[in-house]
């Protein structure tokens, strides 16, 4: 079976979920279950979709918002919208041109790209190719010689900042569909790292966990010694307990991401809206809070922003936009959200990002 992509996007997609229904077409049955599906039980992942709904806006009427604009400064890049595309693995699954084609639409979008270590087309090529702001998300590697080769050319490649992620050491908690039956197709692989995803060496009776994964995974010293080995800006990927982002902090994070990884590490984590309002309360104002994980509406990124985030990261639509339009549903899906992010200021009475607060929500009264 061989996909086809629409060169128009459809009356009846109105929506971010209005992609999935194309996407799972176009895309293998395997291919879907690795980007549409989450951890274990996938609690966390329905948790994700339903957290926005349960707060609720306060709006505003009759008031001035003709100055209103969205734009934003990001670690020095201008930005038209808070709007970021997450990085995500392995983008050719769903369309050939894969992480090629997001960066090109998150450009047209005058917003931000991040390339995942494992991404499939080699970060050079995205570089030559596009020349909209882009920011390399990094998974360490299993020596500090690699993980450095790669910061070095992310960083030659004028990629801005480095945005390491730390809540996935081990990757084999998916559902028995993923771990049993996905495997890359020949054309997919994360040719940036080709050694990647080699199963640690373990001894007799150990562990795959302890010994295994956890043994080559990164720890707050690594963080440190990437600080030190860097002239961009570091932000880690991936923080829920508010004691985490304490430690960030001190280990001079200069951004972070509250994110549950789309529910794809470890079931059953709290939403980042749940922790959202306590990290920022510790942080406040110091360094950046980019929030993850179910953002799929303007009301969504909305209310993010109101509980201290400066930005935002979409995931799964993303991929879904590319299953069905390639680059043209990626910048389809960032313009609807942007769209719904204005009506919503717009209801709310804020003319900037800056106006957004917790006044603007109900919960908080
Ligand atoms: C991811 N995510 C991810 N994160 C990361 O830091 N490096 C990566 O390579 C990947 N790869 C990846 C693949 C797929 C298929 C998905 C769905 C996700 C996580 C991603 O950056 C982000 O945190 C979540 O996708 C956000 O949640 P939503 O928007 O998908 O709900
Ligand atoms: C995932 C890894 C690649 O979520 O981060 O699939």
């Amino acid at each position: 079976m061989s996909a086809s992509y629409l060169s128009q996007i459809p009356a009846d997609i109105a929506s971010l979920d209005d992609y999935k229904k194309y996407a799972k077409k176009n895309l293998s049955e395997q291919a879907w279950a690795y980007i549409a599906g989450a951890s274990a039980d996938e609690v966390t992942l329905r948790d994700n979709a339903t957290a926005y709904q349960k707060i609720k806006l306060l709006n505003r009427v009759l008031s001035d918002v003709r100055q209103g604009n969205t734009a934003i400064e990001l670690f020095g890049s201008r930005l038209a919208h808070p709007i970021i595309t997450a990085p995500i693995a392995y983008q050719k699954l769903a369309h050939p041109d894969g992480e090629l084609a997001t960066a090109m639409a998150a450009q047209a979008q005058d917003g931000m790209f991040v390339l995942s270590t494992l991404a499939s087309i080699r970060l050079e090529e995205v570089a030559e190719k596009t020349s909209g702001p882009r920011w390399f998300q990094l998974y360490f590697q299993k020596d500090r010689a690699q993980t450095l080769e790669l910061v070095q050319r992310a960083e030659a490649n004028g990629y801005s900042a480095i945005m390491v992620t730390v809540d996935s050491p081990i990757n084999g908690l998916r559902n028995r569909e993923q771990r049993c039956q996905f495997q890359l197709p020949a054309d997919v692989s994360a040719v940036n790292c080709p050694d990647a995803l080699k199963t640690p060496n373990i001894g007799q009776g150990d562990s795959m966990v302890f010994q295994g994964f956890m043994a080559q995974a990164p720890s707050w010293q690594d963080i440190q010694w990437l600080k030190d080995s860097t002239r961009l800006p570091v932000i880690i990927k991936g923080i829920i307990n508010p004691i985490d982002a304490n430690l960030a902090q001190d280990a001079g994070a200069d951004g972070l991401v509250i994110s549950n990884h789309g529910g794809r590490t470890l079931d059953t984590l709290p939403t980042p809206v749940d922790v959202l309002p306590e990290i920022y309360r510790n942080t406040r104002g110091r360094i950046p809070l980019i929030v993850d994980s179910g953002i799929r509406r303007g009301t969504d990124v909305f209310k993010a922003l109101a509980l201290g985030a400066s930005a935002v990261m979409i995931g799964r639509p993303i991929m879904f936009a590319l299953a069905t339009a390639g680059p043209l549903g990626v910048a389809h899906v960032i313009r609807l959200l942007r769209d719904e992010l204005e009506l919503t200021m717009a209801l709310c009475g804020c003319e900037n990002l800056d106006h957004i607060d917790d006044d603007c929500l109900w919960q908080n009264k």
